[in-house]
């Protein structure tokens, strides 16, 4: 089988066992992005597929060869970390060139790569400059290109655009998402911030305490969020969380707010409580007779539409949605609609359960 899969592998550093028979299939060609809070595991994951950590048990295949065992160099996988090293003393050309120099491939060979790189990533012509006389951006381009060049079975990215500024950030993420079409190679992407995640990968490993919380498409992991950990991850500003109680049964069933509102769901949940409601912003609007009401207490602007903070009777904070030109003002008492199809509902474990 071609792409990368793991298969109940386990980390331990010393005694402290942090990651516990975590399976994965990566398919040929896949862009996807580990995604998940500082200290979730992202790196040590890519690490261990990479060959720097090694796997204390379970398997790891890479394109269908057993490569737990083997080194990185054998691995055939090409890493690109956030602190890109470049030789400071060398041109692009032979940063670019420098690993492939080590492995005695032949110059012709070696210098047709390396242009090869270099117009797709349309660095022609900064070969002859030095890393000093790059922007932040173009230094991690070289550092892209230095992944390239290797053409390996697939590129391993850790947080590679994090040290650049907002503007630039999305500019090389978009470059990137287009050199994957290009090359059609497999690419792992490790990432805290979920717009990326959202905007290049095709699957999302959403990784939480060292687990996988959930693996799934952006639009499945947003409109689907199997835990309330992914709904309140994805997404900003975040879900709102309200605790409810369930009221009636079978097809009237509704969840009781702190406040006494009462929301219909479709359907009895199954599991046990305490319970809590999500919604996102957007589907908690502000309308003329909603389902309560709130005081607003902060809005936020963004010109296409507006952030209204809102807190409800008992207290309860909540972000609520306007359009581009709400006439809300902090202070105002406003009412809630609720879109009744959007609604997510979490059980005591945080797992979510279809209403
Ligand atoms: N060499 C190490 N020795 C001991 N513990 C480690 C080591 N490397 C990582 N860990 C622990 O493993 C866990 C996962 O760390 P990891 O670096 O993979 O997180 P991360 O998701 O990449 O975080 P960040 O977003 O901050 O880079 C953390 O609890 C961390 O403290
Ligand atoms: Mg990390």
């Amino acid at each position: 089988m071609a792409g990368i899969a793991l298969d109940q592998v386990s980390k331990k550093f010393g005694l402290v066992e942090v990651i516990r028979d975590l399976s994965l299939e990566i398919l040929e060609g896949e862009f996807v992005v580990f995604l998940g809070p500082s200290g979730s595991g992202k790196t040590t994951l890519l690490r261990m597929i990479a060959g720097l950590e090694s796997i204390d048990s379970g398997a790891l295949m890479i394109n269908g060869v057993r490569s737990e065992g083997l080194a990185p160099g054998q691995r055939n996988l090409a890493m690109v970390f956030q602190n890109y090293a470049l030789y400071p003393h060398m041109t692009v050309a032979e940063n670019m060139a420098f690993g492939l120099k080590n492995i005695g491939l032949p110059a012709g060979q070696i210098k047709a790569r390396v242009a090869e790189a270099a117009r797709m990533l349309e660095m022609e012509k900064l070969l002859a400059r030095r890393p000093a006389e790059l922007s932040g951006g173009q230094r991690q381009r070289v550092a892209i290109g230095r992944a390239i060049v290797k053409e390996p079975k697939a590129f391993l990215f850790d947080e590679p655009l994090s040290n650049l500024d907002a503007a630039l950030r999305v500019r090389t993420r978009v470059e990137l998402a287009e050199l994957h079409q290009r090359l059609g190679s497999t690419m792992i992407y490790v990432t805290h911030d979920q717009t990326e995640a959202m905007t290049l990968a095709d699957r999302i490993v959403i990784l939480n305490n060292c687990r996988i919380e959930q693996v799934g498409t952006p639009i499945e992991v947003y409109t689907r969020p199997a835990s309330r950990f992914v709904a309140g991850f994805v997404g900003s500003p975040s879900m709102n969380f309200l605790p409810v109680t369930l009221t009636g049964n079978g097809d009237r069933v509704a969840a009781r707010l702190g406040d006494g509102a009462v929301v219909p769901l479709l359907s009895a949940p199954a599991g046990e409580g305490p319970w809590e409601l999500g919604i996102r912003p957007e589907a908690l609007t502000v309308v003329s007779e909603g389902l309560t009401r709130a005081t607003a207490t902060v809005v936020e602007r963004l010109g296409d539409r507006t952030l209204v903070y809102a807190k409800l009777s008992d207290g309860t904070q909540v972000i609520a949605q306007d359009s581009g030109k709400s006439a809300v003002k902090a202070g105002d008492s406003i009412s809630l609609g609720f879109d009744t199809s959007e609604l997510h509902l979490f059980d005591g474990q945080g797992r979510a359960v279809l209403v």
